[in-house]
């Protein structure tokens, strides 16, 4: 693809920093990075981008019309919408945010985008708008929209406000929606990290329920390379479902993280079920393979392994994390669970 101006929103969270740092590495465009520096958005998660020309940071909110305006003032020429609210945890403890930053905030995004004459506007959603699956088949882009959770509803509500804009007016909206990603960077409330990181300092591993939720995990470097890819060759008007056939239970998950880490599984402690919790989430991606040739590239277990490995060696990265804000949000999730 010839060089870009590419604006990343939230590109300094767990998988817009990774993707900032695959284009950068292995193509010639310039990116704007427009973040909120949310409690999930952390510069630490671009260091070493300091002297990079080709990256522009701006700290600014979607939901918020003059940050907008000041983010498009460049000659973008792609967006990228990966800023949201994205635990669906504190959905349910306080869905607000979620319904301001996911939906009115891809709204004014892509009302810039249709005023600015974008060439493409690339939605990053999610497999949970479809819902939970029974114990067979998988989410095709088909399968109708059944979102269960504040979070997954207001991913929902952006995706057809963002095929909306496509079919009235050719807005060129392509929406990708991928499974549960695991890697470097992502924020230890999340299921992964937050085992490990909690493994790490012999702390009990909460899970919820009986552990038997199944979710298709996917490296991030894997799902980076999908957008890049939707990006090149994506047709405007389409969703492309992302996953890499890795359905695990989460005691699979627990498990295999305490065994990398040689720590004893008595550390598991079940607790009490996420109200609304999907049972089953499994990815269909023959599109993407048969129209774009995507593959991924990441097997689980080396993925794993690595991921635990890089959590292990980038302590100060989480501990810095795993203080104020977070210490309470973990009592409030889990005390007395
Ligand atoms: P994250 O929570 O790690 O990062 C979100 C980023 O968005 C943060 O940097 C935050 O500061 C920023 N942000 C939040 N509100 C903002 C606002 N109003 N304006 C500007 N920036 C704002 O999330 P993530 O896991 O990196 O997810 C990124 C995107 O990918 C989300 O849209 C999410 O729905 C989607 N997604 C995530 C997964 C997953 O497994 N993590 C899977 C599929 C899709
Ligand atoms: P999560 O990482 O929150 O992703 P999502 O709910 O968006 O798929 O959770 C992944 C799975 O792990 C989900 O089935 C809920 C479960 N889970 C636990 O069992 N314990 C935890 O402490 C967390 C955060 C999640």
């Amino acid at each position: 693809m010839d060089k870009m101006h590419i604006l990343v929103t939230g590109g300094c969270g767990f998988i817009g920093s990774n993707f900032v740092r695959y284009m950068l590495s292995r193509h010639p465009h310039a990116i704007t990075n427009m973040d909120k520096l949310t409690y999930a958005g952390n510069l630490e998660n671009l260091k070493g981008l300091e002297s990079e020309p080709r990256h522009r940071f701006i700290k600014g909110d979607i939901a918020n019309i003059s940050d907008v305006e000041k983010a498009f003032a460049d000659d973008t020429d792609i967006v990228v919408n990966f800023a949201a609210e994205t635990h669906v945890d504190r959905s349910i403890l306080d869905p607000d945010a979620f319904i301001g930053t996911n939906i009115y905030g891809t709204y004014l995004l892509l009302e810039a985008a249709r005023k600015k004459g974008v060439k493409k506007f690339m939605q990053v959603s999610t497999d949970e708008v479809y819902g939970s699956l029974p114990p067979a088949g998988k989410f095709t882009e088909e399968t109708p929209l059944a979102p269960n959770s504040p979070y997954s509803a207001s991913k929902a509500s952006a995706d057809l406000l963002a095929m909306a804009y496509w079919k009235t007016f050719k807005t060129p909206v392509v929406i990708t929606r991928c499974s549960n990603n695991y890697g470097p960077y992502q924020f230890p409330e999340k299921l992964i990290p937050l085992l490990i990181t909690n493994a790490v300092e012999n702390l009990e591993l909460p899970i919820y329920g009986d552990g038997l939720n199944v979710r298709d995990w996917i490296h991030v470097e894997d799902h980076c390379e999908a957008i890049a890819l939707v990006l090149e060759k994506g047709e405007p008007g389409n969703v492309y479902n992302v996953g890499a056939e890795n359905e695990r239970t989460n005691l699979e998950i627990v498990t295999s993280i305490l065994d990398i880490l040689k720590k004893p599984h008595s550390l598991i402690r079940y607790v009490k079920d996420r109200p609304g919790h999907d049972r089953r989430y499994a990815i269909d991606n023959t599109k993407i393979h048969t129209k774009l040739g995507f593959k991924p590239g990441r097997a689980f277990k080396t993925g794993l392994e690595e991921t635990v490995r890089w959590y292990v060696e980038n302590r100060t990265w989480w501990q810095s994390i795993r203080t104020g804000e977070y210490l309470k949000y973990y009592e409030k999730m889990y005390k007395d669970r």
